[in-house]
């Protein structure tokens, strides 16, 4: 497919990927697990290149969830360190692709060597006016939601006063999020068919769109294949669609 068939119609502003089955690759290779995470970097680099090319303005990897440091002690390290080799290889890529780089999640609680080369990524490309690459690393919308409820109350300790009116977009002004607009389109790969605390929130009216594929063999036409289905949905938010009386002949006899 070419991606310039889907630039001339509606595209997602944000996308989100939950970037599952590097594992399963490997087992079906009779591989070290440690081959699919880093294959998985490889689709990583193909998926962003894509991204800008579809003119995205944001995309959010989901690339270490909270629950994924209880796995064995090895496989985080060599995940974490797959993080670091990624970043520091790719620091002068991201300022010559003009990629603004943050992160959500609780960040504050990886090794030090881990936030050091975050926090450098993150600052030397602050001023970057592209695309919006978005890690969600020692992330999961329940320890978001216990954060912004932290941070909440907090607030209101200090300054003493009750949060008045207090709605949707006040609340979502404490989420790891606030900066970023809600995803249009949420991508998962290897066939799961689960959300695993990803963006539970903001994705309130996300359309989903489920591969079968495992996610090192996710390609760029994947993502192209995933965004044209996006753009045949109909996005409703909850209203109804206006139809006009050609849509729906039986409304032109009635008189109102
Ligand atoms: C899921 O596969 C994938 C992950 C837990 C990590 C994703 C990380 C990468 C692709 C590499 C590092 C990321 C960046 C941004 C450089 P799984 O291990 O759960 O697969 P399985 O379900 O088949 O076991």
């Amino acid at each position: 497919m070419n991606e310039r068939e889907l630039i001339n119609n509606d595209l997602p502003e944000h996308i989100g990927i939950i970037m599952d089955g590097n594992g399963r690759w490997a087992k079906q290779r009779n591989l070290p697990r440690s081959e699919g995470h880093k294959k998985g970097v490889q689709s990583v680099k193909k998926i962003v290149e894509a991204t800008i090319k579809l003119n995205i303005n944001y995309l959010t990897l989901y690339a270490f969830s909270t629950e994924n440091q209880f796995r064995p002690k090895l496989e985080v390290s060599l995940l974490l360190d797959l993080l670091v080799t990624f970043l520091t290889n790719h620091l002068d890529d991201l300022k010559k692709q003009n990629i603004r780089l943050t992160t959500i999640g609780r960040t504050n609680e990886l090794p030090k060597n881990v936030q050091y080369t975050l926090n450098k990524a993150i600052n030397d490309s602050k001023e970057n006016t592209g695309l919006n690459l978005c890690l969600a690393l020692n992330y999961s919308s329940r320890t978001e939601v216990v954060d912004a409820v932290q941070l909440i109350i907090k607030t209101i300790s200090y300054t003493k006063k009750p949060l008045a009116n207090f709605e949707w977009n006040d609340f979502a002004n404490y989420l790891y999020t606030k900066d970023y607009p809600d995803p249009d389109l949420i991508i998962r790969t290897s066939g799961e068919k689960r959300i695993s605390n990803f963006m539970l929130l903001q994705s309130a009216y996300a359309e989903y769109f489920f591969s079968d594929k495992t996610w090192p063999e996710f390609m760029e036409d994947d993502l192209y294949v995933a965004v044209e289905e996006y753009q045949k949905r109909e996005r409703r938010y909850g209203k109804v669609i206006e139809k006009t009386t050609q849509d729906h002949p039986e409304l032109s006899k009635i008189t109102l």
